[in-house]
């Protein structure tokens, strides 16, 4: 009588196994990262990233346009602005590309979910996410006066027309800063995602092309986290929780699964997992070479992002995995 127990009796037909199948991605899962540029008609695509684009705002509202078609529920925007400086005035400014977007989307497709990425290393003269003493040959980023920056930031943000204002500097204190903004300014039912476990990793290298946004001299590891840390993510996830995070984030996704499914167990909010740049760049040179089937590897990794415990999933594949969807 051996084996009584056959679980391949389980996965004899497709039918038996979509009946037993225990996670299915959907295009609400999904939210698709956007990049502005200044200027007019620009659709220039990032060279490390095949099939993103820097676009204008004017190109940003035709996407935002065909995202909602394709059913996804939000973008989150990143912003290249005109000119760089040492107060990041690109990041808070009302006439900031961020905001100008934020306002056009907004007009264009009112129902489309904006997420406004906020943090300041695209708006830097040296492309750190915080605010630096002139002429400190250190380059420390200083905390509590980027704090006071990125207030500003959230505030315009919101103000521009961002549903969702997303803190990705990894400053202390910066979630229960920019509530206490935010409230104080009207925006109490603005929510925050908080991208409470960031790694320093090497996977944003791409983004960092898109965004245009490496840092001039040393690196970030003095705010992000150490790859090597998973209890200190946990630290992390329970100060956001407790300084009003409405939705938690783990970034990058791929190499960090282990820790979007310790923050799932540790949290009744949200979780969302950031499919980086890196992880998308790695199947699309893969891809375009022929060694894999980009369609079937992306939706089993995203599916598996799922699985690991995201609810949502920040991808550059959310409008090719939202086609394949509809086809299966
Ligand atoms: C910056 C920021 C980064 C990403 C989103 N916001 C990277 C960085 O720290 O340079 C990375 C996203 C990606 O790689 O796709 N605060
Ligand atoms: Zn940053």
């Amino acid at each position: 009588m051996f084996p009584i127990t056959r679980p391949r009796r389980l996965r004899q037909t497709p039918q038996l196994r979509r009946m037993v199948c225990e996670t299915v991605l959907t295009v609400n899962d999904l939210i698709y990262p956007l990049f502005a540029v200044p200027g007019e008609g620009i659709a220039q695509e990032v060279k490390s990233m095949p099939g993103v684009y820097q676009l204008s705002v004017d190109k940003i509202v035709e996407e935002a346009k065909e995202v909602y078609d394709l059913g996804i529920p939000a973008i989150i925007l990143f912003g290249i602005p005109e000119n760089k400086d040492a107060d990041a005035t690109g990041a808070w400014h009302d006439c900031g590309i961020v905001q100008k977007t934020a306002t056009a989307v907004k007009e264009a497709v009112p129902d489309l979910i904006v997420i406004a990425d906020t943090c300041l290393c695209e708006y830097t003269d040296h492309g750190h996410c915080g605010y630096l003493q002139t002429g400190d040959l250190l380059g420390r980023v200083l905390n509590d006066p980027t704090l006071e920056l990125l207030k500003k930031t959230a505030i315009s943000q919101a103000k521009a027309g961002a549903d969702i204002i997303a803190p990705s500097g990894m400053m202390d204190g910066f979630v229960r800063a920019i509530r206490e903004a935010l409230d104080e300014a009207g925006f109490q039912d603005t929510p925050i995602l908080s991208y409470a476990a960031k790694y320093a990793s090497a996977y944003y290298g791409p983004f960092r092309d898109a965004a245009e946004s490496a840092p001039q001299f040393g690196d970030r590891r003095t705010y992000q986290m150490d790859p090597g840390n998973a209890r200190e993510a946990l630290k992390e996830v329970e100060l956001d929780i407790a300084e009003g995070a409405d939705m938690l984030m783990v970034k990058p996704a791929l190499a960090y699964m282990d820790i979007i499914w310790r923050v799932k167990e540790i949290t009744n909010l949200p979780v969302a997992a950031y499919n980086v740049s890196g992880e998308y760049s790695m199947i699309k040179a893969a891809a375009l070479n022929g060694w894999i089937d980009e369609k079937k590897v992306t939706l089993e990794t995203l599916t598996s992002l799922k699985r690991s415990g995201a609810d949502l999933i920040l991808t550059y594949h959310a409008k090719d995995a939202v086609r394949w969807l509809q086809q299966e």
